[in-house]
């Protein structure tokens, strides 16, 4: 399996939707970084399930715990590990259907590949598992912040309601993450309708990335635009990426798609932020496609374990729709992503000819260890 994430800022995370805990052990941090576990909270705490009556009622208080790497409010270089503990679980609720494959899920692949079953919950197959995400990404936040870097997103459609005019910082505040107000109770309408039938919808959310400086990302493939959309296509549910104008631009002359350079920057982003895979000091701007949410309270044709018809209904605790959870943890992918690029950044910096030219000679003792901390990594 696949559970490592990153070049320079790797991030490591276990744990299942009903075992005793998730965690993620992020290492590759620069020393002498601010870090609590409040920063880290209140990323969680916009993950939440139970924190709107439109989300899951699973009530998890997800309270982060960091057990190593920090001291005394500061990085020490060694790998941070955070630990978010599983309260609320009911495995009780998936006995029923134990054997069953959930239609749009990714039960059957996985029974299909390894031949073993974690029926409670899906195991590492569920959203619960990007609590390890968020948490990892609330760090790379605060590596980006030192270099005035500011990712945020937003749901700009639940269900076929469009929002019009959003605004981000309305989006922060709004239970559906929903940055008009007007849409966002059609958005509720919509999804208190779904619920009721059963049924499930879809959406989708937009992430951006503000003060990202020309130059992260590398050709040719590390570019930044395949590193994003690799990292928020490992999101479950989401079925589509696209930067700038994205599928809107294949319609277009190139009259019309490209940004006009001028002396002062780009007169437009269409592009949304990278150019030949290198960010290009525009905002960066990513929109996820997001899927109806799989499990259903409404039957369901689907076959058990032993490839014999069966029909499912899952009752109970699932969200109608994962896009309104999903803009944190699409945060958190891109503050990755970002955070790893921008010390790769440095390190290619470091390693290029001109640092050589600056560089000591090789007479010269070696740094002595944490040199490389976080002002001089800036
Ligand atoms: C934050 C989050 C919450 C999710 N909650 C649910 C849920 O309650 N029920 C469900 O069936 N799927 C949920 N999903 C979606 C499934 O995890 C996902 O659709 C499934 O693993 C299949 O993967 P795929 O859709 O990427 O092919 C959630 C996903 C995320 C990211």
């Amino acid at each position: 399996m696949s559970n490592v994430f990153g070049e320079l800022l790797r991030v490591t995370t276990f744990g299942e939707s009903h075992g005793p805990l998730i965690g993620a052990v992020v290492d590759g941090l620069p020393a002498g970084l601010p870090l609590d576990e409040a920063a880290i909270q209140a990323d969680l705490d916009r993950r939440r399930p139970g924190a709107s009556e439109l989300t899951s009622p699973r009530d998890e208080p997800d309270r982060v715990r960091i057990v190593s790497g920090v001291f005394e409010g500061r990085t020490t270089g060694a790998p941070v590990a955070l630990l978010v503990a599983n309260e609320d679980v009911r495995t009780a609720d998936y006995a029923a259907w134990r054997d069953c494959f959930r239609p749009g899920h990714g039960d059957w692949t996985w029974w299909k590949k390894y031949g073993v079953r974690d029926w409670r919950g899906g195991g590492r197959l569920s959203g619960r598992e990007t609590v390890a995400r968020v948490a990892a990404g609330a760090v790379a936040r605060r590596l980006l912040e030192r270099r005035g870097v500011r990712v945020a997103g937003q749901v700009l459609a639940l269900g076929g309601v469009v929002a019009r005019d959003p605004d981000l910082a309305a989006a922060a505040a709004s239970p559906l993450r929903c940055g008009d107000p007007r849409a966002e109770r059609r958005m509720a309408a919509a999804l208190r309708k779904a619920r009721e039938a059963g049924d499930s919808l879809g959406g989708i959310v937009e992430v951006r990335a503000l003060g990202v400086p020309p130059g992260w990302g590398e050709p040719v493939f590390g570019k930044l635009d395949a590193r994003l959309g690799g990292a928020l296509l490992s999101l479950g549910a989401v079925k589509g990426v696209e930067f700038g104008d994205g599928f809107a631009l294949a319609v277009l002359r190139g009259s019309k798609a490209n940004d006009p350079l001028t002396p002062r920057g780009f007169a437009s982003n269409r592009a949304g932020g990278v150019l030949g895979g290198i960010s290009n000091g525009e905002p960066l701007v990513i929109r996820l496609a997001v899927k109806p949410t799989p499990t259903l309270g409404r039957p369901q044709a689907t076959v058990d374990v032993r490839g014999r018809a069966r029909t499912l209904r899952v009752p109970g605790r699932h969200d109608p729709c994962v896009a309104p959870r999903l803009v944190a943890v699409a945060e958190a992918m891109t503050a990755l992503v970002l955070a790893d690029a921008a010390l790769l950044h440095d390190a290619r910096r470091r390693a290029g000819p001109d640092s050589r030219r600056r560089s000591a000679p090789r007479t010269r003792p070696p740094r002595p260890p944490g040199a490389m901390d976080g002002r001089r990594s800036r």
